[in-house]
């Protein structure tokens, strides 16, 4: 581990070097099981992270819109909350949110980014310290979803940690996997800190679906992107035309994503044949949604109080303000 001190730039990186994804590897694992699967975090290539965005923006999709007025409505009590301690971010793509926080929070020291890209972690963590002058930012490139641990970075001695996860990306773990998430979470938040956490609400399917299978195909080109991107890394033979995209709600309470094969047919992936039988299908995503009290009960299974919950007033997203006990 290396701190390394930018002179054009006034933020701090601690690279802990995460280990490169064995993307092909992952990728036969998944393909290889009695459920087809291609793991979420591939999804985001350059294309993929595009795509998102475009989902982001999409009428279906009522999550970004409706967080982001969930921060706005509640800025100045979560700032309160917050106090002056030090804030924390699970990926520091949504810098749009983080700046809701960061504008009613004048008092804010320090703003510390955890990602997995390097690249886009220094990105953002610039733009942050340029437009907030007196912040001081602090960027940690490590995989987040693994047990971190981090160097005693002076900044954080003796400092109130208050970690944020937006975008419900929680939904992406199964049940079991959020409450280990949270522990390792809790790590780095102790001895004190909190936690403010999007979550998406269980809901009717008539709104749910939609927002996983839009009317403009943003979704679909999202999902079938993961056969652009084998193609393009693997050498894969996936025909687009042979394929379609699916999202239906299971109400056990997730949506799942899936890409469908049209056809009997046989793919190609370095010296791999894989079989698909029509109508077969390849699952790309689970997004798990919650009510309010599921969600505190998985909370409270990883060590978390709640101080604060908010949502809107359609009751279609939900941010939580926990604490460590
Ligand atoms: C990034 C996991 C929060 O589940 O809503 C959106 C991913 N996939 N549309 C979600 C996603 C297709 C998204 N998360």
């Amino acid at each position: 581990m290396t701190a390394t001190l930018n002179l054009k730039s006034p933020v701090v990186l601690y690279d802990l070097h995460p280990p490169l994804d064995d993307f092909r590897a992952e990728v036969l694992q998944g393909l290889r099981q009695p459920q087809k699967t291609f793991p979420p975090k591939f999804l985001y290539d350059k294309r993929g992270a595009e795509l998102f965005d475009a989902i982001c923006t999409l009428d279906e999709y009522y999550l970004t819109r409706t967080e982001i007025s969930i921060l706005q409505d509640n800025a100045a009590a979560i700032a309160m909350l917050i106090g002056d301690g030090v804030l924390i971010e699970f990926g520091s793509g949504s810098s749009q949110k983080v700046r809701i926080l960061l504008d009613a929070m004048p008092q804010l020291a320090t703003y510390l980014g955890l990602d997995i890209s390097k690249q886009h972690l220094q990105e953002s963590c610039n733009r942050l310290v340029a437009d907030y002058p007196g912040l001081e930012a602090i960027a940690v490139c490590t995989d987040y979803t693994q047990p971190i641990a981090l160097p005693d970075i002076p900044a954080l001695r003796h400092k109130h940690k208050v970690g944020f996860f937006p975008g419900s990306s929680i939904g992406n773990l199964e049940p079991a996997e959020v409450v280990q998430f949270l522990r390792n979470v809790s790590v780095l938040l102790e001895p004190h800190g909190d936690l403010l956490i999007g979550v998406d609400l269980k809901k009717s399917k008539e709104i749910l679906e939609p927002a996983y299978d839009d009317a403009l195909g943003i979704s679909a080109a999202f999902a079938l992107n993961a056969l652009v991107r084998m193609n393009r890394e693997l050498g894969s033979d996936f025909d687009l035309n042979n394929f379609t995209y699916t999202a239906v709600y299971n109400p056990i309470g997730r949506i799942e994503m899936y890409i469908i094969s049209l056809m009997d047919q046989t793919i190609h992936l370095g010296d791999q044949e894989l079989e698909f039988r029509a109508g077969e299908r390849l699952r790309t995503e689970h997004s798990y949604k919650y009510t309010v009290e599921e969600f505190q009960m998985l909370a409270a299974a990883a060590g978390y109080g709640v101080k604060s919950v908010w949502t809107d007033p359609e009751h279609l997203f939900s941010l939580h303000y926990l604490h460590l006990i």
